[in-house]
């Protein structure tokens, strides 16, 4: 079992000066050793594939079936959404998952208001609709009550505890913005389908779903199956050219 800082026999030299955990930190806070399963190269590089390939298969569909998903299933993307890394680890978010016909029709009143001002009295400047007319979106928001779950992510702007104390916290838009790609990733992953939607402004769900004043939407999801045969934007995605700079060591000569 190699030490905190061994590179190995060929390496004798430490690979770090400085200890993480430090021995006084330690003492003070509780640390486990990684759980980490190496592997190949070869596997690496299939897993690598085969999941690129899959996640390249998600879109967002706008027509979803009536099909009724089970609350488990909910569950478990949420408990994925969950383990995202976060500023301080403050876990800054919350979800509310919505199957209560009542009440997904409520907010589906709401956010067609809201997108209706958007859309028809010019909320929207003509430049952010000259974006959107690829997608071809309007104020009609049926999916949000034929989807069986609506899944409401709400950003925790401040933490507030039972006590009534209130602490900061961290990096809190970034934080959440990695759980919400988790949860798409995860509800792609199980074979269901899910559209990010904010139907901005987004104040409203606030009150139709009791939040505190600490937390703010972040965005919904309407989760479930996407209705056979439903059409999506013929989209394609950025090469890799246009979205990454390699900087590497100059080769020599
Ligand atoms: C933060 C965010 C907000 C979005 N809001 C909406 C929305 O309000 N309505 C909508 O129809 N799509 C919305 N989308 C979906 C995007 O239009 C969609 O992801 C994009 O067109 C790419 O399509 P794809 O998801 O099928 O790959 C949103 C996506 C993101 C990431």
């Amino acid at each position: 079992m190699l030490g905190w800082h061994d590179r190995g026999v060929e390496h004798p030299e430490p690979l770090y000066q400085h200890r993480y955990p430090s021995p006084e930190l330690e003492a003070q806070h509780p640390f486990r050793t990684l759980e980490f399963t190496p592997r190949d190269p070869e596997e690496m590089a299939q897993r690598a594939e085969t999941f690129a390939t899959f996640m390249g298969q998600r879109r967002s569909p706008r027509l979803f079936s009536d099909r009724p998903v089970p609350e488990a299933l909910i569950e478990a993307a949420i408990r994925t959404a969950g383990t995202a890394p976060s500023g301080a680890h403050k876990q800054p978010w919350h979800f509310v998952a919505v199957s209560d016909p009542g009440l997904k029709a409520t907010i589906r009143v709401a956010a067609e208001e809201e997108e209706r001002v958007n859309y028809l009295e010019n909320r929207m400047n003509a430049e952010w609709q000259e974006a959107l007319a690829p997608i071809g979106t309007d104020h009609h928001k049926e999916f949000l009550e034929v989807a069986p779950w609506l899944v409401v992510l709400f950003e925790q702007r401040y933490e507030l505890r039972s006590d009534g104390e209130s602490r900061k916290n961290y990096y809190v838009k970034e934080s959440v913005g990695m759980a919400a790609g988790l949860f798409v990733a995860a509800v792609h992953h199980m074979g269901l389908a899910t559209l990010p939607h904010t139907p901005s402004p987004m104040a409203f769900l606030r009150q139709v779903l009791d939040r505190g004043p600490n937390e703010r939407p972040f965005a919904m999801f309407p989760v479930g199956y996407p209705l056979p045969g439903v059409k999506v934007p013929d989209f394609a995605r950025k090469p890799l050219a246009e979205i990454m700079t390699a900087v590497t060591r100059p080769t020599p000569g």
